[in-house]
């Protein structure tokens, strides 16, 4: 995709949880329950540790992260971009933002979860610096092992 318009990362609005649960439903959470709800990203929204990020371009959201921010590390919860929007950078940009906001707060260590079979997002991932950590059986409904990856975050990153 060509991005016409520039690119925007803010804070997700309550307003957008529902935009945000079917993004996750459909490109993180397909052949699973639906965990991440609207209900279930709007506590996050509020939630003072965690961060609600999207990447809106013309105004249109085309994808989202969340991280929760611990003392010493931050665990990325999602991260989806919409399939004809993918390969263009937000992804990238999505994780740097977040990254550089762990860096700010002094957090030296970012830890995600994937699932084994996601092969693009891990090629993704080990792109950005992230390297497998352990593979946990089962972990996704007892049906899908996830690959945990991690990053450590130095100052000159
Ligand atoms: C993983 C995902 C977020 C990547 O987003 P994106 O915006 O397309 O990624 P970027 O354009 O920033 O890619 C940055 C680099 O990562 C690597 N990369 C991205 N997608 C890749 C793919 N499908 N296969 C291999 N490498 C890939 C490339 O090196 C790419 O750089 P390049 O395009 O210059 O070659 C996106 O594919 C997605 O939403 N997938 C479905 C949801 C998901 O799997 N989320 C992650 C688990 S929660």
């Amino acid at each position: 995709m060509n991005l016409d318009n520039p690119l925007v990362l803010r804070a997700a609005h309550r307003s957008e949880a529902a935009a945000i649960g079917s993004m996750s439903r459909l490109q993180v959470e397909y052949g699973l329950n639906w965990r991440w709800t609207p209900a279930k990203v709007r506590r996050f929204i509020k939630d003072e540790e965690t961060m609600v990020l999207v990447a809106s371009v013309g105004g249109v959201i085309e994808g989202f992260a969340i991280m929760k921010f611990h003392d010493d590390d931050a665990h990325l919860f999602l991260l989806a971009v919409q399939p004809k929007a993918r390969r263009s950078g937000i992804g990238k940009a999505l994780v740097e933002w977040l990254e550089k906001s762990c860096r700010t707060a002094g957090i030296k260590r970012i830890r995600l979860e994937v699932r084994a079979t996601n092969h693009e997002a891990r090629h993704f991932y080990e792109h950005l610096g992230y390297r497998f950590v352990s593979e946990v059986s089962g972990y996704y409904e007892r049906r899908e092992a996830a690959i945990v990856m991690a990053k450590m975050l130095t100052a000159g990153d």
